[in-house]
């Protein structure tokens, strides 16, 4: 199953150099869309009620849909596929970010979520929902930067999640007003101590991707040279273990999301511990962001509708920072001071290696990706919303 041919990046966008400029027609023109808002007069408001959109003319259905959650993670993808060939403003999505890039021949598109979990749950859910796409075969790459945990993947690396945890979730002290015998200020919802299951739960906790999918893509990743820089090998040698202290590598392990960016030996091994419990000892908590829950759980809602397929989403996260300090260091140096350098290699690296998977998948659509990469696992979140049994939570 897995490709035989090795391409490089130069060829990748070689390849694609010739069609990505070919065609630059503006999209909006081309969908002649037309808004209909409908006034309603009732008890004397004008009630803006209904804001229909005809039909497009032209339904775009994207091979591979690639989703940033700021610019300098959407940059590196757009000159090398062309994808200021078509802009599609589509409603609902962030202020910050308000069109869809596609490439001329509409195979490739991009959105930005805009960041933390409030942009990219909303920003997904309209993209989603929008009646300028098809995306019922369409690949979800969600590409982006993130923190990690330096016991599983160091800075440079590129990280490909089977579970998706959002870890703070769950009720929040300052730890100087709980008794000395807590050893965090986070506890699960429902629970009063650190280490026992949620009583609560809301259903955004976990959520699980197709691993057989993942483990193509993480193939594919590996055949790249990724990029490193001399800061980033600076910064990884205080480390005193590995694999802090080793070059960037292709990492399966999972993605942890909250809105608090955090860093510090505690938060991250009561995080740790969170995803630990919350996936029944599945999930390995590695690299740090703050969307992608967010994301799947739109993703969720709309594999439920029947608008997408829960079983074509990758989540690759390239590793910008380390979630704490080596020995001897502050957490609060290691956040707000330290150069750690690995902000370059990171989304560097999101072309190297998405920019493999993305060519993967134009070359091989037919007999792979249009039928889909059957999952060998349960897919989905912890509701079971998709239908199966989750291997998580909390049980019927
Ligand atoms: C799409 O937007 C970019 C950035 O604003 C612009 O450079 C490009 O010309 C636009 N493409 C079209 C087809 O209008
Ligand atoms: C969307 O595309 C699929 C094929 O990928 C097709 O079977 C389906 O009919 C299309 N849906 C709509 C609403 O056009
Ligand atoms: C800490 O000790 C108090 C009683 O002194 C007890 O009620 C509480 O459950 C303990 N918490 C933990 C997390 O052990
Ligand atoms: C976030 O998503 C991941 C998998 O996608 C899941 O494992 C995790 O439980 C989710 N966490 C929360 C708190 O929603
Ligand atoms: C990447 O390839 C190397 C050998 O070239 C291998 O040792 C390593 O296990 C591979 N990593 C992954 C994640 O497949
Ligand atoms: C994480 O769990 C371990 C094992 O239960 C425990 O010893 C440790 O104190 C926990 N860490 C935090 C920060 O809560
Ligand atoms: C997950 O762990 C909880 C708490 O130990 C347990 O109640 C639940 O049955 C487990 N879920 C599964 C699917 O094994």
């Amino acid at each position: 199953m897995l490709v035989k041919h090795i391409l490089s990046i130069a060829s990748i966008i070689s390849a694609l150099a010739g069609t990505a400029t070919s065609a630059r027609v503006s999209r909006q023109d081309a969908l002649g869309l037309r808004r209909r808002t409908a006034h309603e007069k009732r008890n004397g408001l004008v009630l803006h009620k209904r804001s229909t959109w005809d039909a497009p003319d032209g339904v775009i259905s994207p091979k591979v849909f690639i989703v940033s959650m700021f610019e300098p993670e959407m940059e590196p993808w757009i000159e090398p596929f062309g994808l200021y060939a078509q802009n599609i403003t589509v409603p609902g999505l962030s202020p910050l970010f308000p069109n869809v890039h596609c490439d001329a021949a509409g195979e490739i598109c991009q959105y930005t979520t805009g960041e933390s979990e409030i942009n990219a749950a909303s920003s997904t859910t309209a993209l989603l929902h929008s009646p300028y796409f098809n995306l019922t075969s369409t690949f979800f790459l969600i590409a982006g930067i993130a923190g990690a945990n330096p016991h599983i993947a160091t800075t440079g690396s590129v990280t490909f999640a089977k579970f998706a945890v959002q870890v703070a979730l769950e009720y929040e002290f300052v730890t100087r007003e709980l008794p000395s015998n807590y050893s965090t200020g986070y506890i699960p919802l429902g629970a009063d101590a650190p280490d026992q299951y949620p009583g609560h739960i809301y259903g955004s906790e976990v959520f699980e991707l197709d691993d057989n999918l993942r483990q193509r893509a993480m193939y594919l990743a590996n055949l790249t040279t990724l990029a490193d820089t001399a800061t980033t090998q600076k910064y990884r040698a205080l480390y005193d273990y590995a694999p802090a202290n080793q070059p960037p590598a292709v990492v399966g392990c999972d993605v942890v999301t909250s809105d608090a960016y955090w860093s510090g030996e505690l938060l991250a091994e009561s995080f740790g511990n969170y995803t630990s419990l919350i996936s029944n000892g599945s999930a390995v908590y590695c690299s740090t962001a703050q969307e992608d829950n967010a994301t799947l759980e739109a993703m969720v809602r709309a594999a439920a509708t029947g608008l997408m397929d829960f079983s074509r989403i990758i989540v690759m996260r390239t590793v910008s920072d380390f979630d704490r300090p080596p020995k001897g260091e502050a957490a609060f140096t290691n956040l707000l001071f330290a150069s750690q350098g690995g902000f370059t290699p990171a989304i560097d690296n999101i072309l190297i290696a998405g920019g493999m998977i993305v060519k993967d998948m134009l070359m091989y659509w037919d007999d792979t990706y249009a039928p889909g990469i059957k999952p060998g696992n349960y897919i989905g979140d912890i509701f079971g919303t998709l239908g199966g049994i989750p291997d998580f939570g909390p049980g019927p």
